[in-house]
């Protein structure tokens, strides 16, 4: 792909694909939303490995078939999360990953990972935050009768769910949702949503400043 320079006459040179990496934890069907982006090249990006905490996960299975490499770790074997991860920041740093998304990832992060990877680490949560946090996010904006609720993708700090938000898509709550049916309209929105922030990510449209993130045009 060329891109234009404005007309001067020269062309420029095309940016490098954006290296991803994906931690997820369990069926991984945000993964399979984001490698079906990519190989249909709505993202200029390649998905370089999935770091998974469970040798079952059926993620595992999904990056397969997608020819992506995968990463596995027992986090039993381990004397502590900073152990862990600091073999994961080796690999990533030698593989030269440029963003993390969690999609599903369901462990806390220490500063060995947050702090070489702030700005360029991203978590999908299922409800609007800073509402319901942690885990159930959906069950927890059932039992609390919200009427709205829906997905964000934001930039991962130490807390949970805490770092600032990119973007938000919203999902109205009926009076006959279950959690079922409520949590695959919330994943339906995740799937258009997370794809969309990786692509402004890959073509270098967000900046973040302080808490406030801003999507350039
Ligand atoms: C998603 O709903 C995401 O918001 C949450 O965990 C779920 C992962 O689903 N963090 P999947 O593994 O991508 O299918």
């Amino acid at each position: 792909m060329i891109a234009s320079n404005g007309g001067e006459g020269k062309a420029s040179v095309p940016s490098a694909p954006l290296k991803i990496v994906v931690f997820a934890s369990g069926s991984g069907s945000n993964f399979q939303a984001l490698a079906e982006a990519v190989r249909e090249g709505r993202i200029h990006a390649t998905i370089e490995l999935v770091v998974c905490d469970k040798p079952s996960a059926y993620v595992l299975e999904r990056a397969r078939n997608f020819g992506v490499e995968t990463y596995t770790f027992s986090p039993k074997q381990y004397p502590s999360r900073e152990a862990y991860e600091e073999e994961i920041v080796a690999k990533l740093q030698a593989q030269g990953i440029d963003l993390i998304v969690m999609a599903g990832y369901m462990r806390l992060v220490t500063k060995v990972l947050v702090e070489p990877y702030y700005g360029r680490m991203i978590n999908i949560h299922p409800a609007l935050l800073p509402a319901f946090p942690g885990i159930n996010g959906i069950g927890q904006a059932l039992e609390y009768g919200a009427k709205l609720t829906g997905a964000t993708v934001h930039f991962v700090d130490g807390g949970t769910d805490t770092g600032p938000i990119i973007a938000q898509q919203a999902v109205e709550v009926k009076d006959e949702d279950t959690l079922e049916t409520l949590g695959s309209r919330i994943q339906q929105a995740e799937y258009e949503l997370l794809p969309k922030v990786v692509g402004w990510i890959a073509e270098d449209r967000v900046t973040l400043n302080g808490r406030k993130v801003t999507i350039n045009n």
